[in-house]
């Protein structure tokens, strides 16, 4: 979408919600074309007035253009930008931007949202929200969420899906590097999903949602660092974790165990996948990135390509520090008697394997029928 949402005319964007609803309701192969897959779609019989007016969609002949991503969940509506638009290719690859707003894609921000462990009545931080969907998902039992991203563009984002769910007396959205926006407070619950990809040291080629840093691990650093002192004295963190390490542990747990050991915690890391060995995963998008963008997905994320020497100063890193393979998990953290580390068994799932490589799990390389069974997988989460 060329420009932002206009946040001033509530109503509008609240009557967006019955349109969408609808449209989900009547024909769920026309919502997923249109909000997923970024077809041309023609829609008859339903007012989408709100839709054209707020520009979640255009008109195109006599057609429909989704301008965003609306991901449909639990009778919730979440508008992102797409991961790479098929309308907006040069010299055979998509157009990235830095500051677009993080999809939802398969088996990530939609599993943490339903799965956060949020207790009736917390106080709830919803760290680097992106579009807001974790946020939106605390609010059914959180007394109050704040949410915060350093990315304008995704806090006017977020604003938008908080009033599209009717949510302004729950959620509040603030912008800002870290706990910057909430300097003064303490929560009982801080949940976040951030970014923690692990590329050349080059920031200004990826967008602000992907960068981690040579490790995936720069904001990730901060955050264990920061976060105690924003905890209430039973309170609890979680956050999703895919980050790198060696075949047996990820890097993380290191870093927690040097700077949480004198603290009261109990850290759960709860695996979903066996480790993948790290260079199959880069390679396999790298073979992946001079391919037609229409047929497959551009990989990696970034906006400018990386030249050879980036790539190769990043791989010597990597090899130096015994980085080989890459985890995925959901860490759990909660108040305890003395500090102690679990790893907890394996939730193992066939499609938890393809995440790793989740650019070609993205919506538009996906059937019909394979949506519609990953969106009932996400209703079960
Ligand atoms: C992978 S996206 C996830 C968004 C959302 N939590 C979700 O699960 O869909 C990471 C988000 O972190 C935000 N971010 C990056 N650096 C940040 C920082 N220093 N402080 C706050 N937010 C940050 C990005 O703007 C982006 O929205």
């Amino acid at each position: 979408m060329s420009k932002w949402f206009n946040l001033n005319n509530k109503e509008l964007i609240k009557s967006c919600k019955p349109a969408l609803k609808e449209l989900f309701q009547k024909s769920k192969k026309k919502y997923i074309e249109l909000f997923l897959q970024e077809k041309d779609t023609e829609i008859k019989g339903i007012n989408l007035d709100p839709l054209l007016k707020t520009e979640i969609i255009k008109r195109v002949g006599n057609k429909f253009r989704a301008n965003v991503q609306v991901f449909p969940l639990s009778g919730k509506f979440v508008c992102t930008d797409f991961i790479f638009s098929i309308h907006r290719i040069k010299n055979s690859r998509f157009i990235r931007r830095i500051n677009d707003v993080w999809a939802i894609l398969p088996y990530e921000s939609a599993y943490i949202a339903k799965k956060a462990i949020v207790n009736e009545k917390d106080f709830v931080l919803d760290l680097a929200t992106g579009s807001g969907i974790i946020a939106i998902f605390c609010a059914d039992k959180a007394k109050k969420v704040i949410a915060t991203d350093i990315n304008p563009k995704a806090v006017n984002y977020a604003k938008f899906n908080v009033i599209l769910n009717d949510l302004e007396d729950k959620i509040e959205v603030r912008e800002g590097n870290l706990f910057e926006p909430v300097n003064d407070l303490k929560f009982d619950l801080i949940i976040w999903n951030g970014p923690t990809v692990a590329v050349p040291k080059t920031p200004e080629k990826y967008p602000i949602y992907a960068y981690g840093g040579l490790d995936g691990l720069d904001f990730t650093r901060k955050f264990i660092k920061q976060s105690p002192k924003h905890l209430q004295k039973k309170g609890r963190i979680q956050w999703l974790e895919f980050g790198i390490g060696n075949v047996n542990r990820p890097e993380i747990l290191k870093i927690i165990e040097k700077e949480w050991q004198n603290l009261n915690f109990k850290v759960l890391f709860e695996r979903r996948v066996k480790p993948a060995d790290l260079f199959r995963v880069i390679n396999y998008h790298d073979e992946r990135m001079e391919e037609n963008p229409l047929n497959r997905p551009s990989f990696p994320l970034w906006i400018k390509p990386i030249n050879k020497e980036e790539e190769q100063n990043w791989h010597n890193f990597l090899k130096k520090n015994n980085f080989t393979h890459i985890h995925s998990g959901v860490i759990k953290v909660y108040p305890n008697t003395h500090f102690e580390i679990k790893i907890a068994s394996l939730e193992e799932k066939e499609s938890f394997k393809r995440m790793l490589y989740f650019l070609p799990n993205d919506w538009h390389f996906l059937g019909y029928k394979r949506i519609l069974q990953i969106l009932k997988i996400c209703e079960n989460y």
